[in-house]
């Protein structure tokens, strides 16, 4: 199975990840822990990304078409995987039908912007496995500790309110547009879209999407 997950910063992408790659036994290919990890072992690619993400700005799409590829050439890509933040513009989604890669569901996950700032400013996450936690809604069995590792919990950097505005901003401007564009596509048959109302309880969208996925 070959998702691709859709929606703003904040609205439930990682959360929802998680479900997915557990229940369906694939791997989660989100962009930004990449990005993260690659600042965090201080790589050409971490030096260059940290400033345009910190400042809630987008990475060139050369950089991360080049890194979607070859992850995607990954033997455990082989039956299936979970794309989460990419692609993330027109010219990303562009690449990705140039080379031929088949997506076979489009999840959209819509929340309104001001309930995802409030979401935003609760958000705690475990750098080692990207799994995500808020301190009112999804919070961790132990405070600010992961619970699988037990290790410490973090507040990302852009996660400044902010930071949140502009990256909604730029969400609006250069994301949503890849709403219409695989509708179009689903049109011809290509893919399966759905959208599915991001403000629903976490255990609740895990059982839409069990329902729709099968
Ligand atoms: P990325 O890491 O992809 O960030 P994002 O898309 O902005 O999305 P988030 O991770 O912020 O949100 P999410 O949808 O995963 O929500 P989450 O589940 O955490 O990208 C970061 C940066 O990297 C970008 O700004 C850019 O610079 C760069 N980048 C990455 N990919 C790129 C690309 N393709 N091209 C160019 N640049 C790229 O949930 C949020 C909070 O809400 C959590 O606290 C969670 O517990 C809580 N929550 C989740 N679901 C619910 C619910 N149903 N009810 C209540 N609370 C909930
Ligand atoms: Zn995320």
């Amino acid at each position: 199975m070959r998702i691709i997950l859709l929606g703003a910063p904040g609205a439930g992408k990682g959360t929802q990840a998680q479900f997915l790659m557990n229940t369906y036994n694939i791997p989660q290919i989100s962009t930004g822990d990449m990005l993260r990890a690659a600042i965090k072992a201080g790589s050409e690619l971490g030096k260059k990304a940290k400033e345009v993400m910190d400042a809630g700005q987008l990475v060139s799409d050369d950089i991360m078409i080049g890194l979607v590829q070859e992850r995607i050439g990954q033997e455990d890509c082989e039956n299936g995987f979970l794309l989460d933040g990419f692609p993330r513009t027109i010219p990303q989604a562009d690449a990705m039908q140039e080379a031929g890669i088949k997506i076979d569901y489009v999840l959209e996950f819509a929340v309104a912007d001001d309930v995802i700032v409030e979401r935003m400013a609760g958000r705690r996450v475990h750098p080692g496995s990207g799994r995500v936690y808020h301190v009112s809604y999804n919070p961790p069995k132990e405070e600010g500790k992961d619970d699988v590792t037990g290790e410490d919990l973090v507040i990302r950097e852009d996660d400044k309110e902010e930071t949140v505005r502009k990256r909604l901003k730029i969400y609006h401007e250069q994301t949503e547009p890849l709403v219409s564009y695989y509708k179009k596509l689903a049109d011809q048959g290509v893919v399966a879209c759905h959208k599915l109302d991001g403000t629903k309880k976490v255990e609740q969208i895990n059982q839409e999407l069990k329902a729709l996925l099968g």
